[in-house]
């Protein structure tokens, strides 16, 4: 695995892909790798000849300073799983590289990035779209690969990829989780093992919410009962609990066969914010 911090660097090894024929996939990440991660590596080498792992934390998707200076940098091992897990590249750009002096331009994705996540964190996914245009741009990936965690992230980055006609194929990977439910996030070596033991509760709480919903229960009141339920756990706040259409993220009041639905939660312990989501799916 070679290691490029450079955009000069990376389209040069990428020319010489591209000449020789070779489709091109990339997983975009801000490091701390996990599990979760590897799964879209492994995608990844099994839809692309080459596989490029982008390593960035991303300072315009921050809304908060202490959040940024605190988000987990672990290269050293990042690049070591990476490695292991077969990626030919770990493109890992400075912030002067990816934001020279005099950056001045943001994408902004309306629609689909506002309310949810996108309700509380000002600014979030004008950086997560602007930092994904540009990896998208740099790496000129025929593929680019992204956990369902993240829904509201995957649903701005299809969007974008659309209005701006990029020539890459969009492929979501389901959520990776603990052997608990939980789902794997870099934000989970975080929790005190106390917390660690209250956050299971989110999935467990959001199954049950998305089985009483499947099972005809009245929405609003199934998702005021699960944030309930959160709260009572010891989550606080409970940013939100709704229930959207998959595919433009509107807000659904009742489930139809024609509209896939996703129950999304965001919620709070400690200073830890902590996300999820599940496909809800009519009975048979
Ligand atoms: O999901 C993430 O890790 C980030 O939001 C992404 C897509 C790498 C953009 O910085």
């Amino acid at each position: 695995m070679e290691t490029i911090t450079t955009v000069a660097g990376l389209r040069a090894c990428v020319r010489k892909w591209k000449q020789a024929g070779d489709r091109v996939g990339v997983v975009p990440t801000m490091g701390a790798l996990h599990e979760g991660h590897l799964s879209l590596v492994h995608a990844a080498r099994a839809q692309a000849d080459r596989v490029i792992a982008t390593v960035f934390v991303n300072p315009i998707q921050f809304d908060n300073a202490d959040d940024l200076e605190t988000y987990p940098r672990t290269l050293e091992a990042d690049a070591c799983l990476l490695k292991g897990a077969g990626v030919d590249v770990l493109y890992a750009p400075t912030v002067s590289q990816m934001y020279p002096p005099g950056f001045a331009t943001r994408i902004n994705v309306s629609g689909v990035s506002e309310g949810l996540c996108g309700g509380t964190r000002a600014g979030h996914f004008d950086g997560v779209a602007t930092v994904v245009c540009k990896l998208l741009m740099q790496t000129l990936a025929d593929r680019a690969f992204f956990g369902e965690k993240d829904f509201q992230q995957v649903q701005v980055v299809r969007r974008m990829v659309t209005d701006l006609d990029l020539p890459v194929e969009v492929v979501a990977c389901p959520t990776q989780r603990e052997a608990d439910g939980l789902a794997l996030s870099s934000r989970n070596r975080r929790l005190a093992p106390h917390q660690r033991q209250i956050a299971v509760a989110l999935p467990r709480i959001m199954r049950a919410c998305a089985a009483d919903i499947a099972a005809g229960a009245d929405i609003p009141a199934a998702l005021t009962q699960a944030a309930g339920q959160l709260a009572d756990a010891g989550f606080e706040p409970v940013e939100y609990v709704e229930l959207r259409s998959e595919l433009d993220l509107q807000p659904l009041a009742s489930l139809s066969g024609d509209a896939p639905a996703r129950l999304l939660a965001a919620a709070w312990l400690g200073d830890v914010r902590l996300i999820d989501g599940m496909a809800v799916a009519l009975p048979e």
